[in-house]
C-alpha cells in the first residue's frame, strides 16, 4: 500500500488525500491502484456514504506522472497505463457521491477526473489545466465527451486543445467548479457538504445520482475510444520528446544544455 494516498473513513465520509508534495501529487501506477481499490470499497462498504478528493500542500494533482508515462511508452504503451485505465473506468461507475477540494495546480487527470465528480471546491489559487496536445497525447478520463457538454464546445477546445490553463474564476463560470473559497476553509467546506449528502435517505441519493448523470455505457464507450488513441499517441516521438523535456526542464526541441 502506498503513502502517497492516504485515506480514512469517518461520519460516513471516505477521504481519499493525495500527498506526495515533492513531485506536486502526480500519479503513479501505486497511487491509481490505491485509488481505484478505495473507490471500490468504499462504494461497497456500508459507513461509507460519500467519497472525497483532496490535494496536499497547495497541489491538487500535477496529472499522470511523466517517468511513468515514458516507462510506459518504452514497454509498447503497457504496465501502468492499465493501472490508469482501471481508475478512469470506475470513476463513471461510481455509485457513491464523489466530491472534490481544489487548491493549486489540477493538471491533466487533475482536472478531467473533476468532470465525473458531483460537486467541486476551489481555491482563487486553483489553476486547471490539461496539456495534453503539447505533450503529444489526446484527452482521456471521457473529457472529449463530458467537457463539451459540462462547459460548451467552444470552452471545452479553449481547455482540452488550446491548453488554456483555466483559473478558479474561469472554471466556476464554465462549470467545472461549484464554489470558490478561501483556502483555509476549502477541507471544512467539502467535508460539509459530504456531511450534508452522508445524512441523505442512501437509496434516494443513488437513485437521483443515477438519473443526473451522463449514462455509464456512453462514458465508458468514449473513455475505451481515447485510450486506444491514447496508448498509441504514448509511443509517438511527439510523445516522448515532450517527456523527456519535462524530465530534463528544457522546452521540447531544444537540446539539453
Ligand atoms: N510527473 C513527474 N514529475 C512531476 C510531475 C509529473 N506530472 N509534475 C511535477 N513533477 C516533479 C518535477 O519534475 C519536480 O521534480 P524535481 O524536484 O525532482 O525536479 C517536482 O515535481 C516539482 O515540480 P516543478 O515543476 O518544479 O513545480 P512547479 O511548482 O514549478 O510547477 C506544476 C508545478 C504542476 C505546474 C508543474 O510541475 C507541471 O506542469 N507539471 C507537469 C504537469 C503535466 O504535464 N502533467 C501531465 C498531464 S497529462
Amino acid at each position: 500500500m502506498t503513502r502517497d494516498i492516504e485515506i480514512s473513513r469517518g461520519g460516513g465520509i471516505q477521504s481519499l488525500r493525495l500527498n506526495r508534495a515533492a513531485k506536486k501529487n502526480a500519479l503513479t501506477a501505486e497511487m491509481y491502484r490505491a485509488l481505484a481499490d478505495a473507490l471500490q470499497s468504499g462504494d461497497q462498504a456500508g459507513d461509507v456514504a460519500v467519497h472525497v478528493l483532496l490535494g496536499s500542500d497547495g497541489v491538487f494533482c500535477a496529472g499522470n506522472d511523466i517517468n511513468d508515462f515514458l516507462a510506459s511508452a518504452r514497454a509498447g504503451g503497457e504496465a501502468p497505463a492499465e493501472d490508469i485505465l482501471r481508475f478512469i473506468r470506475l470513476l463513471p461507475v461510481v455509485d457513491k457521491p464523489l466530491l472534490a477540494g481544489v487548491d493549486g495546480p489540477a493538471v491533466g487527470i487533475g482536472t478531467t477526473l473533476l468532470f465525473h465528480c458531483d460537486l467541486v471546491y476551489a481555491t482563487p489559487s486553483a489553476a486547471f489545466a490539461t496539456p495534453f496536445l503539447d505533450l503529444g497525447l489526446v484527452p482521456e478520463a471521457a473529457s472529449s465527451l463530458l467537457a463539451p457538454a459540462r462547459m460548451g464546445y467552444a470552452r471545452a477546445f479553449e481547455l482540452l486543445v488550446l491548453g488554456e490553463t483555466f483559473s478558479a474564476e474561469r472554471a466556476r463560470e464554465a462549470g467545472l467548479v461549484n464554489q470558490i473559497v478561501p483556502a483555509p476553509e476549502l477541507e471544512k467546506t467539502v467535508l460539509t457538504a459530504a456531511e450534508c449528502l452522508a445524512q441523505k435517505p442512501p437509496e434516494a441519493l443513488r437513485l437521483a445520482r443515477r438519473l443526473l448523470r451522463a449514462d455509464p455505457a456512453a462514458i465508458l464507450a468514449r473513455t475505451d475510444e481515447e485510450a486506444a488513441l491514447f496508448r498509441g499517441r504514448l509511443t509517438s516521438p511527439e510523445a516522448l520528446e515532450a517527456f523527456r523535456a519535462f524530465l530534463d526542464k528544457r522546452p521540447p526541441g531544444v537540446p539539453k544544455p
